[in-house]
């Protein structure tokens, strides 16, 4: 079948889902799973040969997968996990790094029909332990030392937890027991291949938490279905053919990983790169003449950095065999698409999706890209823009018109709950529409255009934070009476979260209790989500119903006089009124 490209006429752009799944070959005694589709099913095609991965350790260890190898090994995990008993839908949670075992892990939890759920290694232990507390992970496949570091102090309040299986720090090395933990890649030899489990596309696959304004981090659970969707864009977006080199640099927690470094190359049968070292830009730059990279697919923050190391560092690296470069996560700047095509000669395509779309929804079209904006909604997938006011929504059909970037709720990669809030995924839906929370503006041509969030999220370095999370971590220290976080703009990583204080009686402002705030907060939620900067306040600006009024503190941390907020006359001084 050949797919439409989201080109530029409205014809281009029809996609019938139903014929697409014949694009699928299905578990061989009927189902559906992603393992199958993936991997496995490249080696009943006869290309077990090919190059799945290549993967660089931190110094450079090189090892090299084939399909038929992966198949294997991941086979085995599935062994593994069904000896501990896991059975269909159970979480297994994982805090590895890029890594071959994180795919022998991903693809392993799908064969035995569990449902994984990757963490960010650089959170702290109290997010770490608030999402394995909701995901009610049984198992947790860890790297020993983030296990160490950032487990261990919380497994005691982890009664879910069943089993922890550790990957040794070094590649290949046994581990040796270790307290209450069993040696993942030891097991992982010494445990027969099992059988991939019969899902089906409604059957949860993954799991990934993403933040909310209010509350507990939101579960978005997604199903096996979604292996349609990531085949479809790795060839709508990327063009992936079997010869291609293509790396997504995105952390293992951040649901970019899991669709478009996990499953998306794989899906398209390509070469995945994997790199489990942090950004540096010789690294990075390396990699991809070296490896011979066609296809990358990284983040604002990630090339603005290779930005900063400027263009004379980026000629060195100009002979490469990059044909296609994309980004994600948060608005790229239009000179960082030219700079893309001047230092790299491959200009970036921006991308637009989120955790609960599951799946790249909009995007510049190769060679009809316009630098700034979104682009257009891929085939397959509807998108509008609407007004909403309390459950109506209506579509807004005038070009330019900012409004709430809304989908229609057919996708297959779409979220299919909110991890035990069956509420919260409910109230993201009206009309038949799924109602994304971003606000947007539709250009004349079709192509969407980023305006802001319609709520209070934070997005640093491509992270989706909640103020909530923060808020509450603080609020444990005996110092903080009260607190508000928003996000101050960052020429690096567009957004940083700042926190305003208000202290409690017996507590004095000052360097050194800004710097305790500062590292206690770092302790419990790590460097992705910690707030850089704390400010005191005497009291907090509030709205009539008591509300801290973030909008007040917004207009602080950007250093301006919030035209919007007046002192209501007679008003309980440090109040400030709503609207
Ligand atoms: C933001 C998963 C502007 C947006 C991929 C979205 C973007 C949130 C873009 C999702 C883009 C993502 N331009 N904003 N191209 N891509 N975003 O779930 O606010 O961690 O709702 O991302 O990131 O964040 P999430």
């Amino acid at each position: 079948m050949a797919l439409p490209t989201n080109g530029t006429t409205a014809d281009e752009s029809r996609l019938d889902w139903n014929a697409a799944r014949n694009l699928l070959a299905g578990l061989p005694g009927g189902g559906l799973n992603i393992a199958h589709e993936a991997v496995d099913r490249h080696v009943a095609e006869g290309a077990g040969g090919r190059r799945a991965l290549i993967s660089l350790g931190k110094r450079y260890e090189r090892r090299v997968v084939t399909y038929a190898q992966l198949a294997e090994s991941s086979s085995r995990v599935a062994g593994v996990l069904l000896g501990l008993g896991l059975q269909p839908g159970d979480t297994v949670a994982v805090l590895l790094d890029r890594s071959v075992e994180l795919y022998q892990a991903a693809f392993g939890v799908w064969k035995a029909g569990g449902v994984f759920c990757p963490l960010f290694s650089a959170f702290g232990p109290g997010p770490l332990r608030s999402r394995l507390e909701l995901s009610r992970a049984k198992v947790l496949i860890a790297g020993r030392s983030l296990y160490t570091r950032k487990v261990l102090p919380v497994r005691g309040n982890l009664p879910d937890l069943e089993h922890v299986l550790l990957v040794a720090d070094e590649p290949d090395a046994a581990m040796g027991d270790h307290a209450g933990c069993r040696d993942f890649r030891a097991l992982v030899v010494a445990t027969a291949p099992a059988a991939t489990v019969a899902t089906t596309d409604k059957s949860p696959a993954f799991v990934h938490f993403t933040s909310g304004t209010t509350g507990t981090p939101k579960g978005a659970v997604h199903g096996h279905g979604a292996v349609l969707s990531h085949l479809v864009t790795g060839r709508q977006v990327f063009d992936l053919q079997a010869d291609d080199i293509y790396w997504c640099t995105a952390d293992p927690g951040w649901i970019t990983n899991t669709a478009c470094a996990l499953i998306l190359p794989l899906a398209c049968g390509c070469t995945a790169m994997v790199d489990e070292a942090e950004f540096d830009p010789r690294r990075w730059y390396g990699i991809l003449k070296e490896e011979k990279v066609t296809v990358w697919y990284t983040t604002p923050t990630n090339i603005r950095m290779m930005m900063r190391y400027g263009a004379a560092l980026a000629r060195t690296y100009r002979e490469n065999s990059l044909r296609l470069a994309a980004s994600v996560g948060e608005p790229l700047n239009p000179e960082a698409v030219t700079w893309g095509d001047k230092a790299l000669g491959a200009p970036f395509l921006d991308t637009w999706w989120q955790t609960e779309t599951g799946a790249i929804a909009i995007a510049n079209p190769p060679g009809h890209g316009k630098p700034g904006s979104m682009g257009r909604p891929l085939p397959g997938v509807e998108a509008a823009v609407l007004t909403r006011s309390l459950s109506k929504v209506t579509v807004v059909d005038d070009p330019e018109t900012v409004g709430e970037l809304a989908l229609k709720a057919d996708l297959p990669s779409l979220f299919t709950a909110y991890v035990g809030d069956p509420g919260r995924y409910q109230a993201a839906f009206a009309d038949g529409w799924y109602l994304t929370g971003d606000l947007v503006r539709r250009d004349a041509d079709g192509y969407f255009w980023f305006v802001g969030r319609s709520d209070d999220m934070i997005k640093s370095a491509g992270h989706t934070i909640g103020p909530f999370e923060i808020e509450c971590a603080l609020m444990e220290h005996p110092a903080v009476a009260e607190i508000g976080v928003v996000g101050k703009p960052d020429l690096l990583l567009r957004e940083v979260p700042v926190a305003f204080v208000s202290l409690n009686p017996g507590f004095e402002e000052g360097e050194a209790l800004r710097l305790e705030l500062l590292y206690f907060a770092r302790q419990q939620l790590g460097s992705a989500i910690a707030p850089r900067e704390i400010q005191f306040m005497d009291s907090m600006p509030k709205t009539t119903t008591g509300k801290i009024l973030r909008r007040a503190l917004k207009a602080k941390a950007v250093g301006e006089p919030d035209e919007d907020v007046v002192v209501p006359q007679g008003a309980h001084p440090g109040r400030f009124d709503d609207e």
